[in-house]
């Protein structure tokens, strides 16, 4: 990794302009015809990212053994330190997963539960990870417990309070995003993990948060953190890490056995079980891990450093949301901009959708219209949202075109009382 471009200071957060957005939208793969609202569901990657997984790929395949054998162990080491660093974690206590939907399951599966534990969550939290919570908590006897985060929120330290009035003493774990995925708060996960009684276990289930937050995994002070490569850093899809705090590594395993599990640790402290199980998993396509730092290096160059990219990302979500705002007459659902770790690069808007329609189809008539945003329903927001992200490659206009979409759809803005 150059530490160059990633160092640079950061530049005031004003809404980038059109030539600099065109010029990112042509150094990412995706198509210049469609309007890309939703960077925060699949992420988007740069074309010299691709081109490092691709020659990545041809090594592996030109000759397998020598790839596996030979080369494989040493890449990702250099990969995950890379990762770390970009993290601000420590890099024994990562490992990479596929994605955070697979960290959330690798933190659930390392608990020792008892019939009548507790596992606590927010109604805000992504719906794959609640299914795998309830999943956890019926085979243990365990009970879900869901602090309501209630909208409008317009007291930041609410949803603290909302989570930490809930804690018993058969909490057990606390899962929360540090971004919440329908609505895009971000969470002071520092200040809970600070809050809470050490039988809480705090993971923190950060998916959008690399890239996109001033994130200092270490100092999180989190059980366990698991977040995605493949949003915000833009690194080609199936790049996900979960990190373990330093206390716990000792027995954390991966959702899969393999070898590691019974091979032997070498004399002098060379490696260690963690390391062993969670750097192999059976064979697979690892290309996504290898070109974290190729995605870390090309969007430091392309926004003038990470923290550039952040503050500009941010200051194009606000101005993108304002556009849309202004279009439908909704309001923005987080009434704290002043969020803690700088504030998200995506904004969810209320809206009211024309009697009986259903979110999907208004969200499969915008794809027919080249627009790609998330309707959303979900049960932690009494009403409809419009979710919008931005990253390099959005441009001003891009949330009037939006509303005029919506509009047309008989979208209408809802004003949050
Ligand atoms: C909070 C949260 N957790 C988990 C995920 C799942 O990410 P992935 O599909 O990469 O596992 C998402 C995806 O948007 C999310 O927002």
């Amino acid at each position: 990794m150059s530490p160059s471009p990633a160092d640079a200071p950061p530049a005031p957060a004003a809404a980038p302009d059109a030539r600099s957005a065109d010029e990112a939208l042509a150094a990412f793969a995706l198509d210049p015809r469609v309007l890309h609202l939703n960077h925060g569901s699949f992420g988007a990657c740069p074309r010299a990212v691709l081109a490092t997984q691709a020659d990545l790929r041809a090594d592996l395949e030109a000759a397998t053994m020598r790839w596996f054998v030979r080369d494989y162990q040493p890449a990702l080491a250099r990969a995950r330190l890379a990762a770390a660093a970009f993290l601000g974690a420590d890099a024994d206590g990562l490992a990479f997963v596929p994605n955070a939907t697979h960290g959330v399951a690798t933190a659930l599966a390392n608990l020792r539960l008892a019939p009548g534990d507790e596992l606590l969550t927010t109604d805000h939290a992504y719906g794959a990870c609640r299914n795998a919570l309830e999943r956890t908590a019926a085979l243990a006897g365990a009970r879900v417990v869901v602090a309501p985060l209630a909208l409008p929120l317009r007291d930041p330290a609410a949803p603290l309070a909302a989570i930490l009035d809930r804690v018993t003493a058969r909490t057990r774990l606390v899962l929360v995003d540090h971004v919440t995925s329908p609505t895009a708060l971000v969470l002071d996960v520092a200040a809970l993990a600070r809050a809470l009684p050490a039988h809480a276990a705090l993971v923190v289930d950060g998916a959008h948060a690399p890239g996109m937050l001033e994130l200092r995994v270490d100092d999180v002070g989190a059980a366990c953190y698991t977040g995605n490569f493949h949003k915000w850093t833009c690194a080609p899809k199936g790049a996900g890490f979960v990190w373990v705090a330093a206390g716990r590594r000792d027995g954390f395993r991966p959702l899969v056995t393999s070898h590691g599990a019974a091979l032997p640790l070498p004399p002098g402290g060379a490696t260690t079980r963690f390391r062993l199980e969670h750097d192999w998993t059976g064979t697979h396509d690892p290309t996504p891990y290898l070109c974290v730092p190729a995605a870390v290096d090309t969007v430091a160059a392309l926004g003038g450093g990470w923290p550039a990219v952040r503050a500009a990302n941010r200051a194009r979500a606000r101005a993108l949301a304002a556009e849309v705002a202004a279009g439908l007459g909704a309001d923005l659902v987080d009434q704290t901009p002043a969020a803690p770790a700088g504030g998200a690069s995506m904004v969810a808007l209320a809206v009211t959708l024309p009697a009986g329609a259903d979110h999907l189809a208004i969200e499969r008539a915008l794809l027919a219209r080249g627009i790609e945003a998330p309707i959303v329903r979900h049960p932690g927001s009494p009403w409809p949202l419009v979710r919008v992200s931005a990253h390099l490659y959005n441009r001003p206009g891009d949330g009037e075109r939006l509303a005029v979409a919506l509009t047309a759809l008989g979208v209408r803005g809802m004003k949050v009382p």
